[in-house]
């Protein structure tokens, strides 16, 4: 692979991208086939967030290729507990296995975890920011179940502003042929600016919708999203968003026939139950795509990894990211690194926060 890390699905090229779908593809054709593969390798799940979807489908994925798997799902049980840093956790058990994914609530982890470690990191979920193997779970489904990447109008509906899930999924789907967007939310949850840039610079189209109703009919894809209480800064922000968005079987009188409904998962009350009984609902089928996702990543990173052995020194900046979500606002010894994003602008390297010089 081009990249050692999967921070981002930026990591991983088109062509990349295309081989590791039909490698899950083969996977779930003939799973034997494959079930010694990773015989031999370790891989780490280190859960700072809860999670049932990312991390069981990860700790599968490893089992059916015939690998082990190590971690913890509660940093409370490590000692992240006595106060042990990202860094020195991660330069330990890079030492110890031979890939990690890694989940946790601050925007940029993933990104300072594979700063220091030796074996290849996944980004399971970094806060609100990326969650790139639920868009490679998310593409694996549409692949399969639209038979194309391309050519679609993709609605993406809830907590666009928190969903990291949906930040990656534009990211992925605007790189490929004539997609465009429906994003619909409150203004006070749409999408961060920063993936407003990528739609402009991609030359997508795009419009923002405030009604589900209304943008039914547009849609080839919808991708619907919980309100992520978790996120907020407090209960009474929640309460004011929650509710607003809510699938149900009238709505889907609307939809087009072919319509895929998407959802990361897990639900809260967006979906109305009956409407899993619909034939358009792919959200339970995902998953299970997703478990085949992972193994083709997992196979994919470790071919020829170069285990460099950390650490390294890297050029810091004399400004600090101003999000107050962001990993280095708690890892204080973290580089502060910046891309230029043009005038007095800087983007941060960790979490895509927009900082002024
Ligand atoms: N889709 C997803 O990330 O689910 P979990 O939080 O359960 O892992």
């Amino acid at each position: 692979m081009k990249n050692k890390h999967v921070i981002d699905l930026e990591d991983i090229s088109r062509e990349e991208l295309m081989e590791i779908i039909e490698l899950a593809n083969r996977i779930m054709a003939s799973p034997e086939e494959y079930s010694e593969v990773c015989k031999g390798k370790i891989l780490a799940t280190l859960f700072y967030e809860p999670s049932t979807r990312t991390q069981m489908s990860f700790k599968t994925a490893m089992l059916r290729l015939g690998g082990n798997v190590i971690g913890f799902d509660n940093p409370q049980n490590s000692s992240v507990s006595k106060g042990e840093s990202l860094k020195d956790t991660i330069t330990v058990v890079g030492g110890y296995t031979d890939i990690i994914a890694i989940r946790h609530p601050s925007e940029g982890a993933a990104k300072a975890a594979s700063m220091y470690s030796a074996a290849p990191v996944i980004n399971a979920g970094d806060g609100g920011h990326l969650h790139p193997t639920q868009t490679l779970t998310d593409v694996v489904t549409l692949y399969n179940e639209k038979g194309t990447l391309d050519n679609m109008c993709i609605g993406l509906c809830g907590d666009l502003k928190n969903g990291r899930t949906v930040h990656s999924l534009i990211k992925t789907m605007s790189h490929f042929e004539n997609n465009s967007f429906v994003l619909i939310s409150t203004p006070e949850l749409t999408v961060p600016q920063y993936i407003k840039d990528i739609l402009n610079r991609s030359g997508c189209k795009y419009q923002e919708i405030p009604n589900l109703k209304d943008a039914m009919p547009l849609l080839d894809v919808l991708y619907m999203t919980r309100i992520q209480r978790e996120r907020f800064a407090s209960e009474e922000e929640y309460e004011k968003q929650k509710g607003i968005f809510v699938l149900d079987r009238e709505k889907l009188t609307y939809a087009k026939s072919d319509l895929k409904i998407l959802h990361p998962l897990p639900r809260v009350d967006e979906i109305e139950e009956d409407v899993d009984y619909d034939s358009r609902a792919k959200y339970f089928i995902q998953t299970v795509y997703g478990m085949y996702a992972r193994m083709a990543l997992i196979m994919t990173m470790l071919k020829d990894v170069d285990r460099t052995p950390m650490p390294r020194k890297f050029d810091t900046h004399n400004v600090r990211c101003k999000n107050p979500r962001c990993i280095t606002q708690q890892e204080k010894y973290l580089p502060k690194r910046f891309h230029k994003a043009g005038g007095d602008m800087l983007l941060c390297r960790y979490c895509d926060d927009r900082t002024l010089i």
